[in-house]
């Protein structure tokens, strides 16, 4: 399938390095055929590779650290004047817990960390919808897509404050999904992925373990960084216009098996 974005203009956060699995969907929709702005923290930015897919996939870097309401306003009109109009698609692909950083286990969360992991990972969201609505900055039928994981809906202890926060980036999709819908007939999704090899994934306390766990209770297997990419380029796309305000999972069955053979043979 060719041309799934032609016409469309998008904001892409979070592509770091080459494992995001936002650098995968930017790819994808540059593939396409959509033009799009890069935008991450500019701490991220002095790492430098985020040049790299800005070369290859034509599109200009506006740093922005989406705590910063400032920064979102600033990415929005820049973005729009860089495209040519409004925008169509938004993906929120941002995630950091400084408790997880630290190793702090869950029930000692500090939190002025967990505050901030909030702010980062979850209220991010709100404020680029907020910046967005006010300014009318999306058009009508676009598409918003966060990233999520299934420790929103289910206890992963090594997840520590991320679940939680987790599960607030969801509900913001649906409230504002609402809001949105009816205001602009703007869709807002989160697609719950399975355990990714990133920068964000790895830094997880026992991470290969949990990775290899869904991979063998999952009927299709883990859902790659590709995959994930793909599936978000749909939620772009025309062909998913009615879907909204939902938690899509996306983790090759992972969330709805028991138990699989494989798992079982384990304990035998
Ligand atoms: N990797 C996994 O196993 C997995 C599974 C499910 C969901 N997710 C989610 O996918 C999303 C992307 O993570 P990833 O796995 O590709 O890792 P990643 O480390 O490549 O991406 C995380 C991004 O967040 C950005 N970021 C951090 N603070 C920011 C700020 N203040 N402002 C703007 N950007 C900021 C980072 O610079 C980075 O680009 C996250 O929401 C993550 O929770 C990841």
């Amino acid at each position: 399938m060719n041309n799934l974005l032609v016409g469309k203009r998008g904001i892409i956060s979070g592509a770091l390095d080459s494992n995001s699995i936002a650098w995968k969907i930017a790819e994808k929709a540059h593939e396409q055929g959509a033009i799009f702005v890069l935008t991450n923290a500019p701490i991220a930015m002095r790492m430098g590779e985020i040049n790299k897919l800005a070369e290859s996939t034509k599109s200009q870097i506006i740093p922005a650290d989406a705590t910063s309401v400032a920064d979102l306003e600033n990415l929005f009109s820049k973005s729009q004047e860089i495209l040519g109009g409004k925008i169509d698609f938004v993906l929120h692909s941002i995630g950091m817990s400084v408790n997880i950083r630290k190793n702090v286990p869950y029930p000692e969360s500090n939190y002025d960390y967990f505050m901030k992991g909030i702010d980062v990972s979850a209220l991010s969201l709100h404020k680029i919808l907020s910046v967005a609505y006010r300014t009318n900055a999306i058009s009508e039928w676009g598409s918003v897509v966060a990233l999520s994981y299934i420790a929103a809906q289910r206890a992963y202890p090594f997840y520590t404050d991320m679940a939680d926060i987790k599960a607030m980036l969801e509900s913001i999709c649906r409230t504002f999904g609402y809001h949105y819908g009816k205001s602009n007939k703007v869709r807002i999704n989160s697609v719950s992925q399975s355990p990714t090899k990133t920068t964000a994934g790895s830094g997880i306390k026992g991470f290969e373990s949990f990775y290899n766990y869904a991979d063998a209770i999952s009927p299709l297997g883990n859902a790659s960084a590709e995959a994930c990419a793909d599936y978000c380029i749909t939620l772009f796309s025309d062909l998913s216009r009615m879907v909204t305000m939902q938690n899509l999972y996306h983790d090759g069955g992972y969330s709805t098996t028991g138990i699989s053979t494989e798992i079982m043979d384990k304990f035998n």
